[in-house]
């Protein structure tokens, strides 16, 4: 969390580093700030509130002119949102902007206190500009010296752009744990946590290990290790869109993102299907992938109910355990763990804290980790023993949407391809599946053209203060996911249970009036699942049911329907997964909530 930008060349960099921002407020948008050389000294300008504050600041004392700045936008950890505790933070001589957590601050500050430093902020970031400054002032040869020596002091997660006053040309970028590439212009150079901040001015890009220093001007950029001696590094070129950043001309990016899922799908599941057979692109054997003994599949949020909906598949068509953790519990319940253990690892960003500490753990314990994610270059993709990337494109609105689908969309491929290797899938059934999933975007396609219905439906339910989602198998699954779409971003409270589960306690809950959202795709429990809504529908609720298209008569139960064409059951979850989306994106939208950047939420996580 937090999205940081540096940029060094001969342009307006005040207007660089706004629009960079921009594309990395999902990041973090609770302040931001910029520090720009403006006639020769640090200027610093930070506002508490969304990037359109720190504009009008900027505009109201004077739009800065130089070439050479950092700018930062904010996900608070440490101390509440508001100005004094916007980044950039700085020291005498310093100013710094900062994703991540600086484990040992308070340790930093209490030493820095005792020399007769002092400090504004309550954050743990102050303490890096300070201690900067220290050893400036205490034997440090020069500016990267001193930059050596305070990160061999600190402990914890950081990505750092860093000015000094004595070089008004020159920007520092480092990083452990959090993300930070550095992207190379034409007599301008960048540092941004995220390829779309510099896609506007070059697609190429360093990516920085741990504790690399980067040291640009606008002629050249280069790097080191704490020690100085320099790095021989690739230049990567960044394949996505400048347009996949942009809103391209709808009204948020959730709803762009939600549209985008057909193709998203494509890209991913084309090129892994080959003459009807899958070719995952991993470097695991089919003999390796046979003898797997156990999998677990660990994830965090809307990444982890994917990871639900492979457990169901995987156990269906390839008879293998499957366990599905939270990582931030996985990486503390000492897990059983050993070489014969597949661990699944999925991410959007790729730089989830809690993920990737879950898969070093793993790691650790030798167990194969396959990491699924759509960020490429990112500290999971690079870390795991295999990587099958999604290719959803950048996911920019904070609530997941298309990268959920094309996890889901590796979910599949994986189980098929375990069920062949494992032989408890004949070559014949796969032909038959994987034919099917080929054809998925296409029926996507034709329910994304129901929106306008889940809009007059989700008129109908966004005044509601609780609701709650019901379901029975990948059901039960996929109601995980509808209702933490529409908790995260309406603010309606709302609860996902097993349709059997209700009826021991929550059913307690279910009043007169009381949405129940209920998903009936699986055949073989529907009667089930009929039984279920009609003990909720005694109770008062008003049952908004999700079904296939001539299911029959549901009037005695149903207070509204959504029908999806038919499909087989196992497909269901790619299918229902839209009028979950669109029904939580139009009650957020007529509660007038900000879909795109929901209250207290930022896309990366990037601390534990
Ligand atoms: C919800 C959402 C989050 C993420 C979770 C994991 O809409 O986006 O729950 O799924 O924070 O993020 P990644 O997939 O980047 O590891």
């Amino acid at each position: 969390m937090c999205g940081i930008v540096g940029y060094v060349g001969r342009e307006n960099c005040a207007d660089l580093l706004i629009d960079g921002l921009s594309k990395l407020e999902y990041r973090g948008y609770d302040s931001a700030g910029v520090a720009i050389f403006d006639e020769g000294a640090i200027r610093v300008v930070k506002a508490q509130g969304r990037l359109a504050c720190l504009e009008e600041k900027l505009k109201s004392q004077g739009w800065p002119t130089g070439h050479c700045g950092i700018g930062h936008t904010r996900w608070a950890t440490h101390g509440v949102p508001s100005d004094v505790n916007s980044h950039p933070h700085c020291g005498k001589h310093t100013a710094v902007v900062h994703n991540g957590i600086i484990e040992n601050y308070i340790e930093i500050k209490e030493f820095l206190l005792g020399k007769g430093y002092t400090f504004q902020s309550q954050t743990d970031t102050e303490t890096v500009a300070k201690l900067l400054d220290y050893h400036l002032e205490n034997g440090a040869k020069d500016e990267f010296d001193a930059i050596s020596r305070t990160l061999r002091q600190v402990r914890g997660s950081y990505a750092l752009g860093i000015l000094f006053d004595s070089c008004p040309d020159k920007l520092f970028g480092v990083r452990k744990e959090s993300p930070l590439i550095v992207g190379l212009g034409e007599g301008e150079n960048f540092i941004a946590s995220d390829v779309p901040a510099i896609l506007k001015h070059t697609r190429n890009y360093y990516l920085l290990e741990e504790n690399e220093v980067a040291t640009l001007t606008a002629e050249g950029v280069t790097i080191t290790d704490l020690d100085g001696a320099p790095i021989e590094k690739e230049v990567l070129t960044a394949t996505w869109d400048i347009e996949a950043a942009e809103k391209g001309g709808y009204p948020h990016f959730m709803l762009k993102e939600i549209f985008e899922q057909p193709s998203a799908f494509s890209n991913t599941v084309s090129p892994r299907l080959r003459d009807g057979k899958i070719d995952l692109g991993i470097e695991l054997t089919d003999e390796q992938l046979k003898n797997f003994k156990q999998i677990h599949i660990v994830a965090c949020g809307t990444a982890m109910h994917a990871g639900i909906v492979g457990r169901y598949l995987i156990e269906k068509l390839a008879r293998i355990p499957v366990n599905v953790d939270v990582a931030s519990e996985f990486r503390y319940r000492d897990p059983i763990l050993n070489k014969e253990d597949l661990v699944i690892i999925i991410s959007q960003s790729g730089e989830t804290a809690d993920t990737l500490a879950a898969m070093r753990l793993a790691k650790k314990h030798g167990a194969h980790t396959l990491a699924v994610v759509n960020v490429v270059g990112s500290s999971i993709a690079r870390e795991a023993d295999s990587v099958l990337y999604t290719w959803a494109g950048p996911e920019i609105a904070v609530a997941s949407t298309k990268a959920y689908t094309v996890q889901l969309s590796v979910m599949y491929l994986l189980a098929f391809k375990l069920g062949l290797c494992k032989g408890t899938l004949s070559q014949a059934d796969a032909v038959a599946l994987i034919d099917e999933l080929a054809g998925i975007p296409v029926q996507l396609q034709s329910i994304l053209g129901h929106a306008e219905e889940y809009k007059a439906i989700a008129e109908k339910y966004c005044h509601a203060e609780d609701m709650f989602f019901i379901g029975r198998g990948l059901d039960y699954a996929l109601s995980q996911e509808g209702s933490l779409k529409l908790k995260e971003i309406s603010y309606i409270h709302s609860e996902a249970y097993a349709a059997g589960e209700l009826k021991h306690g929550t059913i307690s809950l279910i009043t007169d009036g009381v949405p129940v959202i209920a998903l009936a795709t699986q055949q073989r429990l529907c009667e089930k699942m009929v039984s279920n809504i009609k003990e909720v529908k005694a109770r008062g609720a008003d049952v908004l049911f999700i079904c296939y298209e001539g299911y029959g008569d549901c009037s005695e139960f149903a207070d509204s329907v959504i029908a999806l064409p038919q499909s087989n059951d196992l497909f269901a979850p790619l299918l229902s997964i839209i009028p979950m989306q669109l029904f939580a994106y139009y009650v957020a939208l007529l509660k007038g909530c900000d879909v795109d950047k929901p209250r207290n939420l930022a896309k990366s996580v990037t601390v534990e």
